[in-house]
């Protein structure tokens, strides 16, 4: 069984660490070989990106914040994903390119286009084998994200603190994004859905397109 790319996309509150979390021990259980990163992050470089752009008192503007995105990108992409799927290792990305596609173009206010010419120009070619989008009204996600911020008392707000309008726009943006490619998209109810029910879904989903074990 060769490595797949597989990525995770979500609005706020959709359940994406705690299926991810899952998948890892999964991943474990059924002895299979597989790089588990995140975005952005991923590398320590990334890490470092990371804690600029979600800093809540830091201020950029949109490019700023895709430019930022893209560089930790380029380097999770050329150092840890692209080298795992050559081995033949399965590798889980918790968000890739849809994030900005949607956060920094359908909610704000870049143009798809010129997101998708500065990939091209940061040499990111690589495309998910599948992606997972874990699907819930902004209303629900925000509830829950605000109760686990609160407990957390994370200092990584920036993003998570938008509102209800940006939110929709980004729902919106997923549920284009996975029309535009619905073979690549697998949209996933979080909201009427266990998350059980959720972690079921996915590995059948899996299974089926790639004969992962159940
Ligand atoms: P994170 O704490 O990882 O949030 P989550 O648990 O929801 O994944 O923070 C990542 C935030 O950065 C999230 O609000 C989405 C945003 N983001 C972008 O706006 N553009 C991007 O390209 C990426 C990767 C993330």
């Amino acid at each position: 069984m060769k490595g797949k790319f597989v990525t995770f996309e979500g609005g706020e509150g959709s359940g994406k660490g705690t299926i991810i979390r899952l998948l890892k021990e999964h991943f474990k259980k059924k002895k299979v070989s597989s790089v588990f990163t995140e975005e952005p992050g991923g590398t320590r470089e990334g890490l470092a990106i990371r804690k600029v752009l979600l800093n809540k008192k830091h201020h950029f503007d949109a490019l700023t914040d895709v430019l930022l995105f893209i560089a930790a990108r380029r380097k999770n992409t050329n150092n840890i994903i692209l080298p795992a799927l050559k081995k033949g290792l399965w590798v889980v990305c918790d968000r890739y390119y849809d994030s900005t596609y949607v956060y920094e173009g359908f909610a704000g206010h870049i143009k798809l286009e010129l997101i998708k010419k500065l990939h091209e120009l940061a040499r990111i070619k690589i495309k998910p084998d599948v992606t997972f989008y874990l699907d819930v009204l902004p209303e629900v996600g925000l509830a829950r994200a605000t109760k686990r911020n609160k407990v957390a008392k994370s200092m990584e707000l920036r993003f998570d603190e938008k509102g209800l309008k940006f939110h929709n726009k980004v729902r919106k943006g997923y549920l284009t994004m996975a029309k535009k490619e619905p073979s690549r998209y697998v949209v996933v109810d979080t909201e009427n859905n266990t998350i059980e029910q959720v972690f079921t879904i996915i590995l059948q989903e899996l299974n089926k397109r790639f004969s992962f074990p159940l």
